[in-house]
C-alpha cells in the first residue's frame, strides 16, 4: 500500500511551491473544495465516446457511472475525451490511427497529474490502442469494455453486424433479394449502442483483455445496454482507486502468462485474425515477445468452443446468457495460467470460481467443439516469408488444400473496377490476389481481405474462393481469405511479383502458402520491380509511413515499440 504523499499527483498538488499553489488555485476554479480531491488518487477516464461512433454512443453516460464509483471509493475522477476510432466511418481505416490513439493515451497519462486510468473502448482498434498507450505509461489501469450491441432482427431471423451485412450484400449482387429487402435489413442490422455483436475484432479484443485480467471478471460479455453494464462501470471506478493504493500497475497484470492466455482465449472464441496484429503490438509495449508462431502452436491444441458468427451460429447476446467468457474459460482451465494476478484483486483462477455454462450449443463442451483446433492458422512459404494468416474456421473446407491460377489486382480500386469483368475468366478454382493493401501500401492495412466474388459466380451459387492479400479482414468476415501477407507488396514482398496465371498453392493443414514459380523467375521479376511512390508527402500520414512496422511485428511505430524510458514531467 502507498501513502497519499506517494501518489504521483501529489507532485502537482502537495508541495508549498508556486506551481502547487497554482494547481490548487485552478482546482478551485474547477469548482472543487480542497477536501474533495487533495490527497486522493486522481483517476483519468479515457473516453472514446463520440457522436460519430455508434459503438460507443453510451460511453458518455457510462463515464458518469465510472465517476460515481471513483468518488465512492475516495478517488478524484477526471474524464479525458480521446480520439474515437469508429470502424464504420473513419477512412481509409481506423487502423491508420490506432497508434495515434495509443500515443494520445500514453501522453495524457504522462503529462497530467494522474495516478490511475480507466480505459473506455471497444470498437475494434480502440481496445488495443488504449492498452498499448496505458502499458507504455505504466500506471495502474482498468479496462471498461463498451459491450456488444443487441442482436439484429429481420423477418424472424437474427442478424449479426458485419457478418450478415456481407452475406446479404452478396445475395443482393446474386439477385436473390432486392432493394425492398435491403431497406429492411438496413433498419434491422444494428439496433442499439454497443460494438459488433458477432465474434468480430471488438468482441475478440475486449474478451482477450478481460482474460488477461485488465477488466473485471465477466465485463466483456455484458451487452452495452444491460443494467449490469452500468454496475460494471461503477465497480470498475471503485476498483481503480483500490489498485492505485495497492500500487498494482498495468505491467504487473499484463505479463507473459497473461498474453499466453489471451492467445488461448482468442482461439477458443474462434476470434478475429486482427487479434494477431493487436496482441503482438500490445505485448511489445510491455517488452513481451509474442510471435505469430506462438499463435500457430496454440491453435493446434486449443479447441474452438464459442459457437458465434462468423465461425459459428449465435451472437454475443446469446453468449452472455449462456455464461459469457467466464463460462467459456471455465471449460479450459488446464490451458490457462490460473495463478496470475488480475485487477479484480483475485488470481485469475479464482475469478472463474462458480462460473457456469447454461447453453451447451452456444458454449460447447470440450467433447463437442465447434472445431477441434483453433480456427486460425499461420502460413509461410515463398509468397509470405514473414507469415500470413487465415481464419480457416470460416472458410469452405474444399479450399483449404487448393492450387489454382492467380488473377491479380494492383489495388482495391483496380479490384472494384474489374472484378465482374467476364474476360478475367474467374472460376471456382481461381485464386484472387490483391496487393497494395498492406500497412504502407493500403495505407493502414484496410479490411479489404474478404475480396468480393464476381457476380457471375455468385449467381451460380459460389460463395467462396481462395483470396490472398496483404490487407486485413473484418473479424465479422468469412471465407478462404489469406491475410496479412508479410512483407507487404508495397515494400517489395513477393506478393508484388505474382502475375496473372501463376499457380498458387494454399495448404492450410501443411501451413503453406506457395507461389509455383521458380526462384530464378522470381529473381528476374524482382530485378525489374520498382517501389511505388509514397502515399503521403506530409503530416501524420508521412510519419506513419516512415515508422510503421509490418503485420508480423504488430504494425506499431518503431519508436513506440522500442525499449527505453522517458523522463517524468516535473510539475514544479
Ligand atoms: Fe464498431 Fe464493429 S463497427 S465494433
Amino acid at each position: 500500500m502507498i501513502e497519499p504523499e506517494d501518489l504521483r499527483s501529489h507532485r502537482w498538488y502537495g508541495g508549498g511551491g508556486l506551481r502547487d499553489f497554482s494547481h490548487r488555485a485552478r482546482s478551485r476554479q474547477l469548482g472543487l473544495n480542497p477536501e474533495e480531491h487533495l490527497g486522493k488518487p486522481v483517476i483519468a477516464i479515457l473516453n472514446t465516446w463520440s457522436d460519430i461512433n455508434p459503438c460507443h454512443l453510451h460511453l458518455r453516460e457510462r463515464a458518469e457511472q465510472v465517476k460515481r464509483g471513483v468518488w465512492q471509493a475516495g478517488g478524484y475522477p477526471l474524464e479525458f475525451p480521446v480520439a474515437t476510432l469508429s470502424e464504420t466511418f473513419q477512412k481509409p481505416t481506423p487502423m491508420l490511427y490506432r497508434n495515434l490513439l495509443s500515443m494520445e493515451a500514453e501522453e495524457i497519462l504522462r503529462s497530467y497529474p494522474v495516478d490511475g486510468a480507466v480505459l473506455m473502448g471497444g470498437c475494434d482498434k480502440t481496445t488495443p490502442a488504449l492498452v498499448m498507450g496505458a502499458t507504455s505509461a505504466g500506471l495502474p489501469a482498468v479496462f471498461v469494455p463498451a459491450g456488444p450491441m443487441l442482436r439484429g432482427h429481420w423477418r424472424g431471423e437474427t442478424l449479426g453486424s458485419g457478418t450478415d451485412m456481407w452475406k446479404y450484400w452478396d445475395e443482393k449482387r446474386a439477385g436473390t433479394i432486392g432493394d425492398a429487402e435491403l431497406s429492411e435489413l438496413e433498419r434491422g442490422l444494428a439496433r442499439s449502442p454497443g460494438h459488433c455483436m458477432t465474434m468480430g475484432t471488438a468482441s475478440t479484443m475486449t474478451s482477450a483483455v478481460e482474460a488477461m485480467g485488465l477488466a473485471l471478471p465477466g465485463a466483456a460479455s455484458i451487452p452495452a445496454v444491460d443494467s449490469a453494464h452500468h454496475r460494471m462501470a461503477a465497480a470498475s471506478g471503485m476498483r481503480i482507486v483500490e489498485l492505485v493504493w495497492a500500487d498494482l500497475k498495468i505491467t504487473d497484470v499484463l505479463t507473459e502468462a497473461a498474453y499466453a492466455d489471451a492467445v488461448t482465449t482468442v482461439l477458443a472464441l474462434g476470434g478475429s485474425t486482427n487479434a494477431l496484429i493487436h496482441l503482438v503490438a500490445m505485448a511489445g509495449r510491455g517488452g513481451i515477445p509474442l510471435r505469430l508462431g506462438d499463435f500457430d502452436a496454440a491453435a493446434r491444441k486449443v479447441p474452438v468452443l464459442a459457437n458465434i458468427r462468423p465461425g459459428g451460429e449465435h451472437l454475443m447476446e446469446d453468449f452472455y446468457y449462456a455464461g459469457g467468457l467466464r463460462g467459456l474459460l471455465s471449460r479450459i482451465p488446464d490451458l490457462l495460467h490460473l495463478d496470475r494476478i488480475t485487477v479484480s484483486g483475485k488470481d485469475f483462477g479464482s475469478t472463474l470460481d462458480g462460473a457456469l455454462v447454461h447453453d451447451d450449443d452456444v458454449i460447447r463442451p470440450r467433447g463437442n467443439p465447434v472445431a477441434a483446433e483453433g480456427g486460425i492458422a499461420v502460413l509461410r512459404g515463398n509468397l509470405a516469408p514473414d507469415g500470413a494468416v487465415i481464419k480457416h474456421l470460416a472458410a469452405e473446407p474444399r479450399l483449404l488444400r487448393h492450387t489454382g491460377p492467380a488473377v491479380v489486382f494492383e489495388d482495391y480500386g483496380d479490384l472494384r473496377r474489374r472484378i465482374d469483368d467476364p474476360a478475367l475468366g474467374i472460376t471456382e478454382d481461381t485464386v484472387l490476389v490483391l496487393r497494395g493493401s498492406g500497412p504502407i501500401g493500403g495505407p493502414g492495412m484496410p479490411e479489404y481481405g474478404m475480396l468480393p466474388l464476381p457476380e457471375h459466380l455468385l449467381a451460380r451459387g459460389v460463395r467462396d474462393l481462395v483470396r490472398i492479400s496483404d490487407a486485413r479482414m473484418s473479424g465479422t468476415s468469412y471465407g478462404a481469405c489469406v491475410l496479412h501477407v508479410a512483407p507487404e507488396s508495397h515494400v517489395g514482398g513477393p506478393l508484388a511479383l505474382v502475375r496473372d496465371g501463376d499457380l498458387v498453392t494454399l495448404d492450410v493443414p501443411g501451413r503453406v502458402l506457395r507461389l509455383e514459380v521458380t526462384d530464378e523467375e522470381l529473381a528476374a521479376r524482382r530485378a525489374s520491380w520498382r517501389e511505388p511512390p509514397p502515399k503521403y508527402e506530409r503530416g501524420y500520414g508521412a510519419l506513419y509511413s516512415e515508422h510503421i512496422t509490418q503485420a508480423d511485428e504488430g504494425c506499431d511505430f518503431d519508436f513506440l515499440a522500442r525499449a527505453g524510458t522517458n523522463p517524468e514531467p516535473d510539475p514544479r
